[in-house]
Parts: structure tokens; C-alpha cells; sequence
């Protein structure tokens, strides 16, 4: 399917079934995991995804099928060279808000009293989600790519970046499309001490970024999100037929 078909489709009536979001089509055999229950197509669940910021302790899904999801992220979701470099750490439940005591901790010796109130408050409300991913990357395979790929040596690192934020976005996204809200953090490279010694993270893994997730406070969606305009200054497409 061309861009243009992919843009200009606003129902998801899509030539390609198989553009789906939906975990069901990709259960293999050898996963003993239930299914998801999303049967979104691909384009529905990246325009639902938002950062949502109120969050609270109920999941839509139970955490076998949160572990299923992040599998399949880890899995399918493209690395440089292949390289494979994600390391993802996934707490739940009490280890979520262990997390986030973490980071209270790991911050409150760097701010004034003053902003500490303030950060701690916002902290609060990550803790008040249901889990957290932390996304780490592999600095062996990044170092090893460096050393055996010399013309490329200065991009691995960029490359590794890329890697782990295309993790970032399935993640975000299919799980917005079970029904959770999320929102995108990152409070590396202070808490990254606290959490390697907690949950015994090697010291080769580089964390990048922590998605929150949690259900949906009712009533306290995101607001209305401003676009720049695409056509005519985001977006040039040549040879259109
Ligand atoms: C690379 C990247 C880094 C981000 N970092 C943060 C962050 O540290 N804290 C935060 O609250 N949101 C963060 N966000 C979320 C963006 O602010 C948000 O995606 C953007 O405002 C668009 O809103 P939307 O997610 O609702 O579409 C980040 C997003 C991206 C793509």
C-alpha cells in the first residue's frame, strides 16, 4: 500500500488486513500467552496514541497478557544491523512504585526543598500508574558493532537510539490500544544506580527511556493536540501517480 493510501483513508477499510495492531494475528503456536482482544488497524491505534498523563492502578488486560505484548514489541520491532540491542525491564504493581520511590530518592538531594515539593507531587502521579517499562540498550552488542563495522562506527550509537525509541512507539501504542494510557519519561541517567542495584540490571545496559502505564482516569483525557500542517510543509511526495 502507497502513502498515498495510507493517508487518505480515514476509515480503516485497508487493502491490508494484515496491517493490524492486534496481537491475536500474531500469537504463535509456541506462545502459551493468551491473545490480545485489540483487533485495531495499524493507523487507528497511531492516531489514539497520546501521552496521557492521569493515570490510575486498574488494567484493562491481565499482566500475562502485558507480558505477551511486550514479547511480541521485543521480538518484531526492527533493530540496526539486526543488532537486537532492546533490553526492556517491565514492573508492575508494587515494583512500579518502587520505581517511582526510586526516583524520588534519586532526586531529592539534586533540588531545593521548594522544587522537591513540586517534583515529588509529580512523581506521584507516575506512581499512581500501574506499571513502567524501562528501555535499555545493550552497550556490549553497540560496542561490538563499533569494533567489527569500522565505516559505521560513528552511527551505532545513533542507530542504537533509533532502535530503542521504535521499541518506545510499538510499546506505547499497542498498549494504549488494550486500553491503558501512557506517557514517555526520562529520568536517566539519575535513577539508573538506584534501579541496576534493585533489580540487578547489568552494568552493560544503558537505560533510555521509562514509559508509565495505567488505566484511564475518566474525565481527565488529553487535550486537544496542535498539528503543523503535513501537506505543503511536513510532507513532499514526488512521483504521485
Ligand atoms: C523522543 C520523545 C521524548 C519525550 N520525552 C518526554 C518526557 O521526558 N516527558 C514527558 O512528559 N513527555 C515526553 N514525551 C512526550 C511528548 O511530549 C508528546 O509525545 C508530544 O507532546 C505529543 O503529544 P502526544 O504524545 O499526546 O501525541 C516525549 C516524546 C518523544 C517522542
Amino acid at each position: 500500500m502507497g502513502l498515498k493510501s495510507l493517508l487518505h483513508r480515514p476509515g480503516h477499510q485497508a487493502t491490508q488486513p494484515a496491517a493490524k495492531v492486534s496481537t491475536r494475528s500474531v500469537a504463535s503456536s509456541s506462545s502459551p500467552v493468551s491473545q490480545a482482544s485489540s483487533s485495531k488497524p495499524f493507523l487507528d491505534a497511531i492516531r489514539s496514541r497520546r501521552t496521557v498523563y492521569a493515570l490510575n492502578k486498574s488494567a484493562p488486560i491481565p499482566d500475562t497478557q502485558i507480558a505477551f505484548i511486550v514479547k511480541e514489541t521485543i521480538q518484531h520491532t526492527p533493530s540496526a544491523f539486526n543488532s537486537q540491542t532492546a533490553r526492556l525491564v517491565v514492573l508492575l504493581n508494587k515494583e512500579h512504585d518502587t520505581f517511582w520511590e526510586l526516583v524520588k530518592a534519586s532526586l531529592k538531594p539534586l533540588v531545593s526543598e521548594e522544587q522537591f515539593t513540586t517534583t515529588s507531587a509529580k512523581l506521584d502521579g507516575f506512581k499512581a500508574g500501574y506499571g513502567t517499562v524501562l528501555f535499555y540498550e545493550d552497550q556490549d552488542i553497540v560496542h561490538g558493532l563499533e569494533e567489527n563495522f569500522k565505516l559505521y562506527a560513528d552511527k551505532f550509537q545513533q542507530w542504537s537510539e533509533h532502535t530503542s525509541a521504535m521499541h518506545q512507539l510499538v510499546l506505547w501504542t499497542a498498549l494504549e490500544a488494550e486500553g491503558f494510557g501512557a506517557n514517555l519519561q526520562h529520568y536517566n541517567p539519575v535513577v539508573d544506580a538506584k534501579a541496576a542495584e534493585q533489580w540487578g540490571v547489568p552494568s552493560n545496559w544503558n537505560l533510555k527511556a521509562q514509559l508509565v502505564f495505567g488505566g484511564r482516569v475518566e474525565g481527565q483525557e488529553p487535550g486537544e493536540k496542535q498539528f503543523k500542517p503535513v501537506e505543503g510543509e511536513r510532507l513532499r511526495i514526488y512521483g504521485q501517480a
